[in-house]
């Protein structure tokens, strides 16, 4: 399919992390290498390890707010499997949403090697102490949107992605990984689906070019505020879990999406796009930080539906929940 080199290179990536991973495993560090050593030699951190307290917070709360999103991440989508156009496409988005269940899980396990329990995170999450990524806050108006988000937000968050499987903390960097593979899937899935809708009717045209009108500032809108205001940035990238910059990412994924945008024939809604031949980018206009900061703090068009969702899908579960305690400590029972 045209117009997912950008995809490859990072997929290329992820394989390149992976094996980093591998040698990493292998190679013996001497007997208690402090922790600053272990980050100096760019070596895992692991559960077993001493950490400083703030990596540790640091970290839970960032692996349980990207737990958080994968599951909240559900939602927009889940509302199209009913309306699928075909049973093929039913059968994608199926499993798309599946792996981000998938996705949550591995995420939520990497937290809890923390210190941190699931009851904590769930309970984070539903009560709102913990935030998900505002993105999810956005409704789905179109079966279009299904190809704008596999496209954009899946390719927001793969680019954001990608250098976290080189993360210091060992349970991230894994889960990340796997993660990655699934969300290159996801991606060209969207971009796959929004090409055969551009290249439709007059109606499905316009409805993909709607739907990328939609979604890309709000895209750009993911990789956090600028750097000039970002909080958590200059430790996190000392600790090496963050590796670039909210902007650099930002600017990475825009030079991957216009010559994709070309090709699928459809025009990303910002006039000042331009190449800029002394940057070697191209220069864009920036998303609308306070409407972000607006949507993070609750007051997006879908974050009361999403969170009475949640909660509701969260009550429904009790008997899922109790029924598995239960097994658990009937086999325990019997071990002992
Ligand atoms: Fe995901
Ligand atoms: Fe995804």
């Amino acid at each position: 399919m045209p117009g997912v080199a950008g995809a490859e290179r990072l997929l290329g990536e992820v394989e390149e992390a992976e094996a980093a991973l591998r040698e990493a495993a292998e190679r013996e560090l001497d007997g208690e290498a402090s922790f600053d050593a272990v980050i100096a030699a760019d070596q895992k951190i692991e559960p077993r390890d001493a950490m400083p307290d703030a990596y540790r917070a640091g970290l839970i709360r960032q692996i349980a707010q990207h737990a958080h999103s994968e599951i909240i991440g559900m939602q927009p989508e889940g509302n199209w499997i009913s309306r699928a156009p075909s049973l093929r496409r039913k059968a994608i988005l199926l499993a798309k949403v599946q792996d981000e269940a998938g996705h949550g899980l591995y995420l939520y396990a990497a937290a809890e090697t923390l210190g941190v329990s699931r009851q904590e995170l769930d309970t984070a999450l539903l009560t709102g102490k913990q935030k998900y990524s505002s993105i999810f806050n956005y409704p789905t108006l179109s079966w279009a949107d299904m190809g704008a988000i596999g496209w954009l937000v899946d390719g927001a968050a793969i680019v954001n992605q990608v250098p976290l499987c080189r993360c210091s903390y060992g349970p991230y960097a894994r889960a990340m990984i796997r993660v990655c593979k699934e969300e290159s899937f996801h991606q060209r899935q969207g971009y796959q689906s929004l090409y055969v809708l551009a290249q439709g009717t007059p109606a499905q045209r316009a409805m993909a070019q709607d739907a990328v009108d939609r979604w890309w500032y709000p895209s750009l809108a993911m990789f956090g505020p600028p750097d000039a205001d970002s909080t958590h940035s200059a430790q996190s990238m000392a600790w090496k879990v963050k590796r670039f910059s909210n902007d650099e990412l930002r600017q990475r994924f825009v030079d991957m999406c216009v010559p994709q945008a070309e090709i699928l024939g459809l025009t990303l809604p910002d006039p000042d796009l331009t190449w800029n031949e002394q940057r070697g980018h191209y220069d864009y206009t920036a998303p609308d930080f306070e409407e972000l900061m607006r949507v993070v703090k609750g007051d997006g068009p879908c974050n009361r539906q999403r969170m009475a969702h949640r909660n509701r899908a969260h009550e429904e579960g009790a008997w899922v929940r109790e029924a598995a305690a239960a097994y658990a400590e009937k086999n325990r029972k019997a071990v002992a």
